[in-house]
């Protein structure tokens, strides 16, 4: 199926540009293929006029009725042009895809974890109904796994039930990087990808980062994709095994250290060594300063995560790591930020200290 739909055509080197402004302002016609000709990416657009605004576009009025045979004889010269051109043009209808919503009559939530699918229900007859509707959607999903327990004990792992699929171990990707972990033996949450994205961007190539509680890598691994080098403890032998692994499938195995202990016992090995360290282990992080401090070089972050009262989610984590640092370093909170609300008025949050000696 197809049909003539107003367009914007550009030249293909400049289309993903535009795409994500148009994107970015959802004036996109999601019923219809983006299409690629002679060099031209033809982008079906659903408000010409909001599009026209969007790209500031100069149509003397109205959208040219260039036909087909027009678009597809434009000279390689006309394709260099990098202004994007309203025209109309017959592109291929979309198939549209069945979404778990549909087939439920009810928009459940979940989250995404590679070919994994997470919820959250305590009821099991609802949560085998989504899973039912999961599976039978068009999401590219061959696992539904519904949260058994709470993260628990030392290494913050929670149990699962399989409602579909063979096992609980995903192929997860986060900003260009590839993470596996299995779900039943590690720690592991899509929902802090942009705060650790935000932390990546601070990080320097050739700088040590040292991370205390390492998981499987999601601090690490794009750390190490900067360039830094990268130490990561954690006291989950699972854990350490999948950062190995993951630091060769994202091809970083030279720039990480992965070791297997209780942090404390680890610390007086790196003494001074850090330019960065990433304490992510919330609720207790405060029984960690004083190890964070003595791995702290004379310049040093802490990305210290912490999970407090919303009356004062910043003091308790500020104070302990005063408490720790002072006299030696002068200390500095350069940013205080809510990750997310954890349960009713208890807030994940961050503080990115500055250690200077
Ligand atoms: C909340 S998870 C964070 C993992 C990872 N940084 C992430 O963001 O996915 C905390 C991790 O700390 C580890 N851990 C707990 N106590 C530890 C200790 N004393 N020393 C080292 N690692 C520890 C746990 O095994 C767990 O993997």
């Amino acid at each position: 199926m197809s049909g003539e739909v107003p367009c914007v055509r550009v030249a293909r080197e400049h289309g993903e540009a535009t795409r994500r402004t148009l994107a970015d302002a959802d004036l996109i016609a999601d019923d219809y293929e983006i299409t690629v000709e002679d060099g031209w990416l033809y982008i079906p657009i659903s408000d010409v006029d909001a599009v026209h605004e969007v790209l500031k576009l100069d149509l003397e009025g109205a959208v040219p009725e260039h036909d087909t045979q027009d678009a597809d004889t434009g000279t390689s010269s006309d394709a260099d042009s990098h202004d994007p051109e309203l025209v109309t043009k017959t592109v291929g209808e979309r198939d549209t895809q069945t979404t778990p919503a549909e087939l439920l009559g009810f928009d459940p939530s979940y989250e995404r974890l590679g070919t994994a699918v997470l919820l959250d229900e305590d009821d099991d007859e609802r949560a085998r109904d989504i899973s039912a509707a999961v599976l039978e959607s068009d999401l590219p999903v061959d696992t539904v796994l519904n949260k058994a327990s709470k993260v628990k004990g030392e290494t913050r792992v929670r149990d699962w039930d399989l409602l579909a699929g063979d096992d609980t171990e995903v192929v997860h990707r986060e900003y260009g990087c590839e993470f596996a972990l299995d779900l039943a033996a590690v720690y592991f949450s899509p929902r802090l990808a942009t705060e650790r994205h935000r932390v990546t961007e601070q990080v320097a190539s050739g700088e040590h980062a040292f991370d205390m509680f390492a998981g499987v890598g999601p601090f690490v691994i794009p750390f190490a994709k900067r360039g830094a080098d990268c130490v990561g403890v954690d006291v989950n032998p699972d854990a350490i095994e999948y950062l190995r692994e993951n630091a060769r499938r994202n091809g970083v195995a030279d720039r990480v250290t992965a070791i297997c202990d209780d942090v404390r016992d680890v610390a007086s090995e790196y003494d001074g060594w850090a330019d960065r360290i990433v304490m992510n282990l919330p609720h207790s992080a405060n029984e960690f300063v004083e190890s964070a401090v003595a791995i702290a070089g004379d310049d040093c972050v802490i990305h210290y995560y912490d999970i407090q009262h919303e009356d004062d989610p910043f003091g308790p984590g500020e104070r302990a790591i005063r408490e720790a640092a002072e006299p030696a370093y002068e200390v500095t909170v350069e940013t205080q930020r809510v990750v997310r609300s954890y349960a009713p008025h208890e807030l994940n949050v961050c503080l990115d200290v500055r250690l200077e000696r």
